[in-house]
This record gives C-alpha cells, sequence and structure tokens, in this order.
C-alpha cells in the first residue's frame, strides 16, 4: 500500500492522477476528502482509497499509515510545515513505514539566514533524514502553478506586476513534479536519493509575460515594481505577514542569484518523458487567465 499526502494539491493531486488506476493499492490522506477531484476518487479511481487525516492528528495518521510500505509526503508552505511534517515523519517511522518521499524545493537548506522558507525546508529535510527511514528527497525549482496568483491582474488588466527585475527562473509544471513522485514511490530503487526537478526552460518574467502573449492572442506585459509595492499587493489579497516576508525574501534570493538552477534531465530520465514547457501549460490552463 502506497500512502499519498497533499492530494487536494498541485503536486500531491498530480501524484494521484498518475497512479490512478494503475495495478497498485494507494492509500490518499486528505483533510476533506469533498475537495478531492472527482477523477482521482471513487469509480474514476478504483485503486485509491480515500481517508480523512490531518498531520496535526496522531490518531488519524495512525490510521491512513496502518499497512503502508512507502508515502509521499507535501503540504503547503508555512511557518508550521515543519513541525507538522514531522509529526507524519514520527508517525510513520510508528507504524513501520519502510520509505518516504519527501517534497522539498531546489535551494532547501537549514542554514540559510535570510530565506525562511528554504531553512523551513532544510530543516524538514534534516528532520527527515534524522528520523532514519529510507527517503527520496524532491528539490523543484518554482512552479508554474504559481503564476496562477497573477490571473486575475493577467484577465483584467493584461499584467503581471512583481519584484522580479530581469532575472531568469526555471519553471517546472508542478504536474511533472508529481509524475516524478510516483515513479519514485512505486520504485524502492530510488530510496536514499535526491533529485532536483526542473522543466525545460529558464525565462523571466518579462518572457513570460511575451509567451503569454502568444498562447492567449491578448497582450499581456511585466511590470517590474518595487519590493515594498509587492508587500502591499501581497497585503491587499489577504497573505499572512510572515507569507508575505517569506515570499519576499525567497522572491529576493532568486534575483540576487542565490538560487540559480539551470534546467535538467531529472523528468525525462525518471518518467520517460519530456517536461511540458510553458506553452503547453498557459494552453492546459487557458480558461484560468483568459
Ligand atoms: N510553489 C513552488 O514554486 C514550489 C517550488 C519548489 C518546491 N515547492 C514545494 O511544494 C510544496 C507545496 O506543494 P503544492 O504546491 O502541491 O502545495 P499546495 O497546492 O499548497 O497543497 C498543499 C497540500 O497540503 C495539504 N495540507 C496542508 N496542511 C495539511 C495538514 N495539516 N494535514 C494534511 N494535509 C495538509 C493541503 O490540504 P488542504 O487542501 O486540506 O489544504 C494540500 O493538499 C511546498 O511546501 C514546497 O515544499 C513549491
Amino acid at each position: 500500500m502506497l500512502l499519498v499526502t497533499g492530494g487536494t494539491g498541485n503536486v500531491g493531486g498530480a501524484v494521484l492522477a498518475e497512479l490512478a488506476g494503475k495495478p497498485v493499492p494507494v492509500r490518499a490522506l486528505v483533510r476533506d476528502p469533498a475537495r478531492l477531484p472527482a477523477g482521482l476518487c471513487g469509480a474514476a479511481a478504483p485503486n485509491i482509497q480515500v481517508v480523512q487525516g490531518d498531520f496535526a492528528d496522531a490518531a488519524s495518521l495512525g490510521r491512513a499509515l496502518e499497512g503502508v510500505e512507502a508515502a509521499f509526503l507535501a503540504s503547503a508552505l508555512g511557518p508550521r510545515m515543519v513541525e507538522l511534517q514531522l509529526r507524519f515523519v514520527e508517525a510513520a517511522k510508528a507504524a513501520g513505514v519502510a520509505r518516504l518521499v519527501q517534497l522539498s524545493a531546489a535551494g532547501a537548506n537549514r542554514n540559510m539566514c535570510c530565506t525562511r522558507v528554504l531553512r523551513w525546508l532544510g530543516e524538514l529535510e534534516c528532520g527527515v533524514a534524522a528520523a532514519g527511514l529510507a527517503t527520496t528527497h524532491l528539490r523543484p525549482t518554482v512552479f508554474m502553478q504559481n503564476l496562477f496568483e497573477f490571473a486575475d491582474d493577467i484577465r483584467s488588466k493584461g499584467l503581471i506586476a512583481g519584484p522580479f527585475r530581469t532575472v531568469k527562473w526555471t519553471w517546472v509544471d508542478a504536474r511533472d513534479v508529481g509524475a516524478v513522485a510516483a515513479a519514485t514511490l512505486v520504485d524502492a530503487s530510488h530510496a536514499g536519493r535526491s533529485y532536483t526537478i526542473t522543466g525545460s526552460d529558464s525565462l523571466s518574467y518579462s518572457e513570460v509575460a511575451e509567451r503569454m502573449s502568444e498562447v492567449f492572442g491578448r497582450p499581456v506585459r511585466y511590470l517590474d515594481i518595487t519590493a515594498n509595492e509587492a508587500r502591499g499587493r501581497l497585503q491587499a489579497a489577504g497573505a499572512s505577514p510572515v507569507m508575505i516576508e517569506a515570499k519576499l525574501e525567497l522572491w529576493d534570493a532568486c534575483v540576487s542569484k542565490v538560487l540559480n538552477i539551470p534546467p535538467n534531465d531529472v523528468v525525462r530520465e525518471l518518467t520517460g518523458r519530456e517536461p511540458r514547457s510553458l506553452e503547453a501549460f498557459l494552453r492546459d490552463y487557458r480558461a484560468r487567465f483568459v
């Protein structure tokens, strides 16, 4: 039995989509089963059993982990992610789970003093390693799905505004990260390995806007703003103070080239498919942006 967490999220959902209908029993641990898309449960995915659970609820973890051989671990970024995910790791160890596939990020480093997101993820990687389970760490670069954050402005004003300067970002579609995660979850030979996962392109936000203009057939432009203007926009969008600062630090690390990861072949090598291009992502999700 394989256990997948984060099934209502970008990557966990993609892991379930990869495993749906395959001859392997899968359990999906979700906080709210009603939020799982129809294609990932019920008659559409008879090999996926859905259980309600929360990293903060030890009893629910114990039930979900019964008889599990390997688990995919992911949750949203946030100040409690280390504590909550390490609770899951302890429960997995107690339940006799043999392997973990852990979703981390490129640049995760517990000594990263000025970028708390990368520090949280580094602390998490170290905590998972200290638990002694055979683990595969997945370290993707920036998700194309982050562009949904700008969807309202793109639709209403043809605009992406951010403090992203001219630096190039190495994008990856979270669905390809999910495909790599599924491949490493079903195959024990990946235990003990770490994979940096990228798409095929490094593009600045201006270049992303150009490609959006081509794919959507309407102009989209990038507007460079200060970090303080970005802070105001994040506040207006309802982000918490800690996540506003966490995001600004992360963006600054990328702009300062603390994080500078070139495209690699990991998606093709582990899944047998080319990573999705930005254009393919934009075509698939056109309705969210136009
Ligand atoms: N975004 C990027 O550019 C990027 C780049 C590199 C790496 N990453 C990694 O990707 C991770 C985010 O992955 P994602 O985009 O798939 O996340 P996501 O779409 O935000 O989904 C997070 C998932 O975690 C679940 N979750 C949150 N708290 C939980 C709890 N207490 N108990 C059980 N489940 C819980 C959520 O369930 P609910 O639906 O109930 O909330 C949801 O299914 C980050 O933490 C980071 O490690 C992201």
